[in-house]
Protein backbone atom coordinates (compact mmCIF):
# COMPACT_ATOMS: atom_id res chain seq x y z
CA UNK A 1 0.00 0.00 0.00
CA UNK A 2 0.89 3.48 -0.77
CA UNK A 3 0.54 5.61 1.98
CA UNK A 4 1.44 9.69 3.12
CA UNK A 5 1.67 10.34 7.07
CA UNK A 6 2.05 13.92 7.90
CA UNK A 7 2.92 14.28 11.40
CA UNK A 8 3.05 17.49 13.69
CA UNK A 9 3.68 18.74 16.67
CA UNK A 10 1.94 16.12 18.93
CA UNK A 11 4.03 13.00 17.58
CA UNK A 12 6.86 14.44 19.79
CA UNK A 13 4.96 15.49 22.74
CA UNK A 14 5.79 11.96 24.38
CA UNK A 15 9.23 12.76 23.77
CA UNK A 16 9.52 15.82 25.64
CA UNK A 17 8.85 18.49 23.07
CA UNK A 18 6.47 21.55 23.44
CA UNK A 19 3.51 21.90 21.14
CA UNK A 20 2.46 25.05 19.81
CA UNK A 21 -1.17 25.94 20.46
CA UNK A 22 -3.30 25.97 23.35
CA UNK A 23 -1.62 29.01 24.86
CA UNK A 24 -3.80 31.63 23.18
CA UNK A 25 -1.27 32.57 20.54
CA UNK A 26 1.88 32.45 22.51
CA UNK A 27 4.80 30.09 21.52
CA UNK A 28 6.56 29.78 25.12
CA UNK A 29 5.34 32.21 26.34
CA UNK A 30 6.17 34.56 22.86
CA UNK A 31 3.49 36.17 20.94
CA UNK A 32 4.14 33.64 17.32
CA UNK A 33 4.65 36.73 15.40
CA UNK A 34 7.50 38.14 17.53
CA UNK A 35 9.79 34.35 17.08
CA UNK A 36 8.01 33.13 13.81
CA UNK A 37 7.59 35.79 11.45
CA UNK A 38 10.66 37.32 9.51
CA UNK A 39 9.32 40.67 10.72
CA UNK A 40 10.39 39.60 14.10
CA UNK A 41 13.87 38.38 12.70
CA UNK A 42 14.18 41.74 11.68
CA UNK A 43 12.89 43.43 14.71
CA UNK A 44 14.92 41.74 17.47
CA UNK A 45 17.30 39.51 16.30
CA UNK A 46 18.78 38.63 19.37
CA UNK A 47 15.11 37.53 20.49
CA UNK A 48 14.96 35.50 17.90
CA UNK A 49 18.25 33.82 18.10
CA UNK A 50 17.81 33.22 21.78
CA UNK A 51 14.51 31.74 21.44
CA UNK A 52 15.75 29.24 18.67
CA UNK A 53 19.05 28.87 20.57
CA UNK A 54 17.23 27.60 23.38
CA UNK A 55 14.45 25.13 21.44
CA UNK A 56 18.09 23.47 19.84
CA UNK A 57 19.63 23.10 23.03
CA UNK A 58 16.40 21.24 24.31
CA UNK A 59 16.73 18.88 21.13
CA UNK A 60 20.16 17.35 23.00
CA UNK A 61 17.85 16.21 25.75
CA UNK A 62 15.10 14.19 23.71
CA UNK A 63 14.83 10.80 22.42
CA UNK A 64 13.07 9.87 19.44
CA UNK A 65 9.63 7.81 20.98
CA UNK A 66 7.70 4.67 19.87
CA UNK A 67 5.69 6.46 17.29
CA UNK A 68 8.87 7.49 14.60
CA UNK A 69 10.06 4.43 15.83
CA UNK A 70 6.87 2.50 14.67
CA UNK A 71 6.95 5.08 11.55
CA UNK A 72 10.73 3.40 11.16
CA UNK A 73 9.75 0.12 10.82
CA UNK A 74 6.52 0.78 8.08
CA UNK A 75 8.61 2.84 6.07
CA UNK A 76 11.36 0.13 5.90
CA UNK A 77 8.39 -2.18 4.83
CA UNK A 78 6.61 0.00 2.71
CA UNK A 79 5.63 2.58 0.16
CA UNK A 80 5.52 5.24 3.03
CA UNK A 81 6.29 8.99 1.78
CA UNK A 82 6.81 10.56 5.91
CA UNK A 83 5.78 14.81 5.81
CA UNK A 84 6.17 16.49 8.93
CA UNK A 85 5.74 19.97 9.90
CA UNK A 86 8.15 19.29 13.23
CA UNK A 87 11.47 21.41 13.02
CA UNK A 88 12.88 18.81 15.58
CA UNK A 89 14.73 15.64 14.29
CA UNK A 90 13.02 13.00 15.84
CA UNK A 91 12.07 11.11 12.88
CA UNK A 92 15.05 11.42 11.23
CA UNK A 93 17.02 10.03 13.87
CA UNK A 94 14.83 7.44 14.35
CA UNK A 95 16.21 6.69 11.11
CA UNK A 96 12.73 7.74 8.75
CA UNK A 97 13.41 9.78 5.66
CA UNK A 98 11.06 13.07 6.13
CA UNK A 99 10.15 15.68 4.02
CA UNK A 100 10.71 18.84 6.98
CA UNK A 101 7.95 21.06 5.14
CA UNK A 102 8.99 23.85 8.13
CA UNK A 103 12.75 23.40 8.32
CA UNK A 104 14.73 21.89 10.82
CA UNK A 105 16.18 23.35 13.99
CA UNK A 106 19.45 21.61 13.34
CA UNK A 107 19.93 23.17 9.88
CA UNK A 108 21.53 27.20 9.74
CA UNK A 109 20.97 29.92 6.77
CA UNK A 110 22.73 32.55 5.50
CA UNK A 111 20.19 35.15 4.62
CA UNK A 112 23.14 36.99 2.23
CA UNK A 113 24.67 33.95 0.24
CA UNK A 114 22.08 31.36 0.58
CA UNK A 115 24.61 28.52 2.58
CA UNK A 116 22.78 26.08 4.65
CA UNK A 117 25.09 24.22 7.25
CA UNK A 118 24.30 21.70 9.73
CA UNK A 119 24.50 22.60 12.91
CA UNK A 120 24.67 20.76 16.31
CA UNK A 121 27.01 22.21 18.11
CA UNK A 122 26.95 26.19 18.11
CA UNK A 123 24.40 26.52 21.04
CA UNK A 124 25.08 29.98 23.02
CA UNK A 125 23.15 32.82 22.51
CA UNK A 126 26.15 34.64 20.64
CA UNK A 127 25.36 35.26 16.64
CA UNK A 128 27.21 32.73 14.78
CA UNK A 129 28.43 34.43 11.67
CA UNK A 130 28.52 32.79 8.02
CA UNK A 131 32.05 31.09 7.36
CA UNK A 132 31.16 31.04 4.00
CA UNK A 133 30.77 35.18 3.36
CA UNK A 134 31.25 36.16 6.67
CA UNK A 135 28.27 38.16 7.22
CA UNK A 136 27.44 38.33 10.92
CA UNK A 137 24.45 36.48 11.62
CA UNK A 138 22.62 33.02 10.30
CA UNK A 139 19.67 32.35 10.93
CA UNK A 140 17.64 29.19 12.21
CA UNK A 141 16.77 27.59 8.44
CA UNK A 142 12.76 27.29 9.84
CA UNK A 143 10.02 28.64 7.94
CA UNK A 144 8.73 31.39 9.10
CA UNK A 145 4.94 32.63 8.75
CA UNK A 146 4.89 34.44 5.27
CA UNK A 147 7.35 32.05 4.00
CA UNK A 148 7.49 29.48 1.36
CA UNK A 149 7.35 25.50 3.21
CA UNK A 150 9.86 23.60 1.58
CA UNK A 151 9.39 20.16 -0.56
CA UNK A 152 5.46 21.47 -1.62
CA UNK A 153 5.94 19.38 -5.52
CA UNK A 154 7.34 16.52 -4.21
CA UNK A 155 5.23 16.17 -1.23
CA UNK A 156 1.82 16.91 -3.67
CA UNK A 157 3.81 14.02 -6.12
CA UNK A 158 3.42 11.57 -3.25
CA UNK A 159 -0.05 12.43 -2.21
CA UNK A 160 -1.25 12.08 -5.98
CA UNK A 161 0.25 8.51 -5.77
CA UNK A 162 -0.82 7.57 -2.49
CA UNK A 163 -3.82 5.60 -1.35
CA UNK A 164 -4.32 6.44 1.97
CA UNK A 165 -3.20 9.86 3.90
CA UNK A 166 -2.32 9.41 7.91
CA UNK A 167 -2.54 12.63 9.91
CA UNK A 168 -0.94 12.60 13.27
CA UNK A 169 -0.55 14.66 16.25
CA UNK A 170 -1.27 18.21 13.93
CA UNK A 171 -4.16 20.68 15.24
CA UNK A 172 -4.95 21.44 11.45
CA UNK A 173 -4.57 25.05 11.89
CA UNK A 174 -1.36 25.93 9.48
CA UNK A 175 -1.56 25.69 5.63
CA UNK A 176 -0.69 24.33 3.19
CA UNK A 177 -0.31 21.17 5.62
CA UNK A 178 -3.64 21.49 6.80
CA UNK A 179 -5.47 21.36 3.73
CA UNK A 180 -3.79 17.97 2.59
CA UNK A 181 -6.67 15.98 4.60
CA UNK A 182 -9.43 17.89 2.39
CA UNK A 183 -7.76 17.13 -0.51
CA UNK A 184 -7.23 13.55 0.06
CA UNK A 185 -10.51 13.09 0.88
CA UNK A 186 -11.62 14.75 -2.52
CA UNK A 187 -9.16 11.70 -4.27
CA UNK A 188 -10.67 9.48 -2.98
CA UNK A 189 -7.90 8.21 -0.76
CA UNK A 190 -8.76 6.51 2.95
CA UNK A 191 -7.80 9.19 5.41
CA UNK A 192 -6.67 8.25 8.88
CA UNK A 193 -6.52 10.99 11.49
CA UNK A 194 -4.20 10.90 15.13
CA UNK A 195 -4.18 13.05 17.98
CA UNK A 196 -5.07 13.72 21.52
CA UNK A 197 -7.54 16.64 20.60
CA UNK A 198 -9.55 16.83 17.40
CA UNK A 199 -8.06 19.12 15.40
CA UNK A 200 -10.00 21.17 12.79
CA UNK A 201 -10.35 20.34 10.11
CA UNK A 202 -11.55 16.57 11.02
CA UNK A 203 -14.45 15.27 9.14
CA UNK A 204 -16.78 12.16 9.28
CA UNK A 205 -15.43 10.25 6.36
CA UNK A 206 -12.10 10.22 8.52
CA UNK A 207 -10.81 7.44 11.22
CA UNK A 208 -10.77 9.07 13.81
CA UNK A 209 -8.08 7.77 16.41
CA UNK A 210 -7.84 9.40 19.88
CA UNK A 211 -5.17 9.33 21.91
CA UNK A 212 -1.27 9.37 22.54
CA UNK A 213 0.66 8.90 19.99
CA UNK A 214 3.50 6.93 21.28
CA UNK A 215 0.74 4.14 22.24
CA UNK A 216 -1.81 4.57 19.19
CA UNK A 217 0.73 5.24 16.12
CA UNK A 218 2.90 1.69 17.16
CA UNK A 219 -0.79 0.01 17.38
CA UNK A 220 -2.12 1.63 13.73
CA UNK A 221 1.35 -0.10 12.16
CA UNK A 222 1.01 -2.88 13.67
CA UNK A 223 -1.98 -3.52 11.99
CA UNK A 224 -1.20 -1.99 8.97
CA UNK A 225 1.91 -4.70 8.94
CA UNK A 226 -0.34 -7.18 9.65
CA UNK A 227 1.05 -8.28 13.05
P1 LIG B 1 -0.10 22.22 17.39
O1 LIG B 1 0.53 22.58 18.69
O2 LIG B 1 -0.94 23.22 16.71
O3 LIG B 1 -1.00 20.93 17.61
C1 LIG B 1 -0.51 19.81 18.30
C2 LIG B 1 -1.49 18.67 18.15
O4 LIG B 1 -0.93 17.54 18.77
C3 LIG B 1 -2.86 18.90 18.79
O5 LIG B 1 -3.86 18.46 17.90
C4 LIG B 1 -2.85 17.96 20.03
O6 LIG B 1 -4.12 17.36 20.26
C5 LIG B 1 -1.90 16.89 19.56
N1 LIG B 1 -1.19 16.21 20.66
C6 LIG B 1 -0.66 16.71 21.80
N2 LIG B 1 -0.05 15.75 22.52
C7 LIG B 1 -0.20 14.60 21.80
C8 LIG B 1 0.21 13.25 22.00
N3 LIG B 1 0.91 12.88 23.07
N4 LIG B 1 -0.12 12.33 21.06
C9 LIG B 1 -0.84 12.70 19.95
N5 LIG B 1 -1.24 13.95 19.72
C10 LIG B 1 -0.93 14.89 20.62
O7 LIG B 1 1.08 21.71 16.44
P2 LIG B 1 1.12 21.57 14.86
O8 LIG B 1 -0.24 21.26 14.32
O9 LIG B 1 2.22 20.67 14.54
O10 LIG B 1 4.89 25.93 12.11
O11 LIG B 1 1.51 23.03 14.43
C11 LIG B 1 1.65 23.31 13.05
C12 LIG B 1 2.65 24.39 12.83
O12 LIG B 1 2.31 25.53 13.62
C13 LIG B 1 4.05 24.08 13.29
O13 LIG B 1 4.77 23.29 12.37
C14 LIG B 1 4.65 25.42 13.42
C15 LIG B 1 3.53 26.15 14.11
O14 LIG B 1 3.45 27.48 13.85
C16 LIG B 1 5.97 26.70 11.90
O15 LIG B 1 6.78 26.96 12.77
C17 LIG B 1 6.05 27.20 10.50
Amino acid sequence: MSLVVLTGAGISADSGVATFRGGGGLWEGHPVEAVATPEGWEADPALVWRFYQERRRGLCDVEPNAAHHALTELQQRQDVTIVTQNVDDLHQRAGSEVFAMHGELRRLKCEECDTVIRDEDSLSDEFLPCANCGHERMRPDVVWFGEVPYHLSAIEAALRKAEMLVVIGTSGAVYPAAGYLEWARAAGLATVVQALDEPDNLHPKDLWVPGRASEEVPRLVSNWLGE
